[in-house]
């Protein structure tokens, strides 16, 4: 309970300052938002690890449930275990995955994450490799780091038309009603990992 009004306070707190000038500068260059690797500050380095481990975790979850039981177990376990990582990743900053088009209604981008991802579509559509960032904001900043449509396997829940099967289709409606997180293609961006931090 204590954790969850933290969590909506910092978000709360995050959306009020930053209604006006949401980014620092309104839309950043691309070069001086990319993380600089070694380079970069040890919370930024850490976080983008994390990310990683995110991954990991995620993956190897949803693939031992799709074996076990198909897209339908698979879709249960993905909606214990996602925000369970979540959870236990979020530290100093909330770490989540969002999306412009999410399937969880508590996963849609805010208005900097949003600008970020417009900018690496905009990239992927020039052929331009897009790698992780680190976005200053009024409150504090964001770490992002992009998360594409990495194998058919993710459009089983997330393709278009006939990839989903229609007992999957039932399942995620009837676990996500307002999904919007269908309609992809392979390698298409489908959202971010996510570490906003709050200057204290
Ligand atoms: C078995 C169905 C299934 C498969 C396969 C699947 N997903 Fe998802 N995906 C979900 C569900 C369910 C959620 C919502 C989880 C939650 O409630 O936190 C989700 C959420 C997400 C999110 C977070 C944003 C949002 O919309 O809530 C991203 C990003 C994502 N999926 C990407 C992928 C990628 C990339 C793959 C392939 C590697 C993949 N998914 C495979 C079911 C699936």
């Amino acid at each position: 309970m204590y954790f969850r009004s933290l969590t909506f306070f910092s978000i709360t707190l995050l959306f009020l300052a930053c209604k006006p000038d949401a980014p620092a500068k309104a839309v950043p260059e691309y070069e001086t938002i990319q993380y600089k690797g070694e380079a970069a500050d040890e919370a930024d380095r850490l976080i983008v690890k994390q990310f990683g481990e995110f991954k990991m975790q995620l993956s190897n979850r949803l693939m031992a449930a799709m074996k076990e039981g198909g897209p339908e177990k698979a879709i249960e376990v993905c909606q214990v275990v996602s925000p369970e990582i979540e959870k236990s990743l979020s530290g100093e900053a909330q770490v989540l995955r969002v999306s412009q088009k999410p399937r969880n209604p508590e996963h849609r981008a805010s208005e900097v994450e949003s600008m970020v991802l417009d900018l690496w579509a905009a990239r992927l559509k020039e052929g331009k490799p897009i790698g992780a960032v680190v976005v200053p904001t009024e409150t504090g900043r964001v770490v992002m780091a992009p998360i594409q449509i990495s194998g058919e396997m993710c459009l089983s829940c997330h393709g278009i038309g006939e990839q989903i099967k229609p007992e999957t289709a039932a399942a995620l409606k009837k676990a996500y009603p307002s999904d919007e997180a269908t309609g992809y293609s392979l390698n298409d961006l489908r959202g971010a990992f996510v570490a906003r931090f709050i200057k204290k």
